[in-house]
């Protein structure tokens, strides 16, 4: 079997972190989602994968490489434009041949990995497999419809009115039947060819589409208050581990994780947390749920519940940051100059509630 990775896209919806970076790089817990998915599929057996990358590509092969660091092998698949999820399958027959395989969006956090799920596409006769998940708002997913018997009857992309509250989870199982369908659709109203549609296809022309009942958490880290939810859950998951300078000062109280490099000086952190790589931590506070990458600065201030990522730094700050997600080589800080006052940098689209 092979893996089939989708990294293209535009991560309008994480902007402005995502206007010039790849929203699959975006860390939770400190490691890239994309890193993630490649684990997952690595640790169900799956060493040949393949990764569909559009305008952001140049960053993700950089981040991600031959794959060797993982034990797989990584074949990059160019997207020209963001033509939806059944195209990047359309682009991605010369990799995959005829071989099953198993697509994952790049920005899918799941619980519990695809092992269970690899295992028994591999058994059956099955040509697709689509992953579901009881979602309290499926409006915002692909929806399916399963009948009494449990077979999938429906599905659509993103309904007003849903007839079921399962939501498609971004991984599916399909073996070369799927090529029939990408290419028998047309693009939907946003102009998309949808997976969604390809396999309602597959369902209509009467393949074998079975549902698999994803029982663990997921995530579509697509939006800040997702992407901090999976944050919060993956942290809470990991073991504590001390691995960089902690003086005697300082207090770590939970779960903590503190990467190698990294320094905590006079401060206290409450877990579950993570400081990344070569951070300082000094006379601060860093509570629950935070995640803060490598090469930061958290100085005489507060955070909780926040995601920072690389080469940022928060000085002096009054007030306790909560519930953010701050970008790369971002300064946020207390200004000496009077008169008192709030002097921002803020790129477009950026969302800043104040005191
Ligand atoms: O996350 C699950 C949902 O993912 C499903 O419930 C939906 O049925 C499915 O259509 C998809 O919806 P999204 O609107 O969230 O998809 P998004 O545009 O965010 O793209 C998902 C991933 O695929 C993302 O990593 C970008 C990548 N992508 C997307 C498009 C449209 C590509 O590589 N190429 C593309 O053309």
């Amino acid at each position: 079997m092979k893996g089939l990775v989708l990294s293209g896209g535009k991560g309008t919806r994480l902007r402005p972190i995502t206007y010039t970076s790849a929203k699959q790089l975006v860390p939770v817990a400190n490691k890239p989602v994309l890193f993630r998915v490649i684990e997952a599929i690595r640790d169900a057996g799956i060493t040949d994968i393949g990764i569909v990358i559009g305008d952001t590509g140049d960053e993700i092969r950089a981040a991600v490489g031959n794959g060797r660091r993982w034990g797989v092998q990584i074949t990059y698949i160019p997207q020209e434009t963001p033509a939806g999820l059944a195209h990047a399958v359309k682009i991605s027959r010369d990799f995959l041949g005829d071989e099953r395989f198993v697509m994952f969006l790049g920005d899918n956090c799941i619980q519990g990995g695809i092992s269970p799920l690899i295992e028994q596409f591999g058994r059956s006769d099955h040509n697709a497999q689509i992953v579901l998940k009881q979602v309290s708002d499926p409006r915002q997913f692909g929806v399916a419809e399963l009948d009494d018997d449990g077979r999938v009857i429906r599905l659509v992309e993103k309904p007003r009115e849903p007839r079921s509250d399962l939501a498609l989870v971004g991984i599916y199982l399909f073996d070369h039947r799927i090529f029939e369908a990408v290419n028998s659709i047309r693009p939907s109203a946003r102009g998309e060819l949808e997976i969604t549609d390809a396999i309602q296809w597959l369902v209509g022309a009467g393949y074998r589409v079975s549902p698999y009942i994803h029982e663990g958490w997921w995530i579509d880290t697509g939006k800040k208050d997702d992407l901090l939810e999976a944050n919060r859950l993956v942290l809470e998951e990991l073991p504590a581990a001390v691995q960089g300078y902690v003086d005697r000062d300082s207090q770590l109280i939970g779960k903590v994780i503190v990467e190698p490099g990294a320094e905590v000086i006079n401060s206290t952190i409450r877990g579950p947390a993570i400081i990344g790589e070569k951070t300082r931590i000094l006379n601060a506070y860093v509570g629950p749920f935070t995640s803060i990458y490598h090469d930061c600065l958290i100085e005489e201030s507060e955070i909780e519940h926040s995601i920072v990522l690389e080469h940022s730094s928060i000085r002096g700050l009054p007030h306790r940051l909560e519930d953010s997600l701050i970008g790369r080589n971002v300064e946020v800080s207390r200004s000496p100059f009077k008169p008192k006052a709030y002097r921002l940098m803020l790129g477009d689209n950026s969302t800043v509630g104040v005191l």
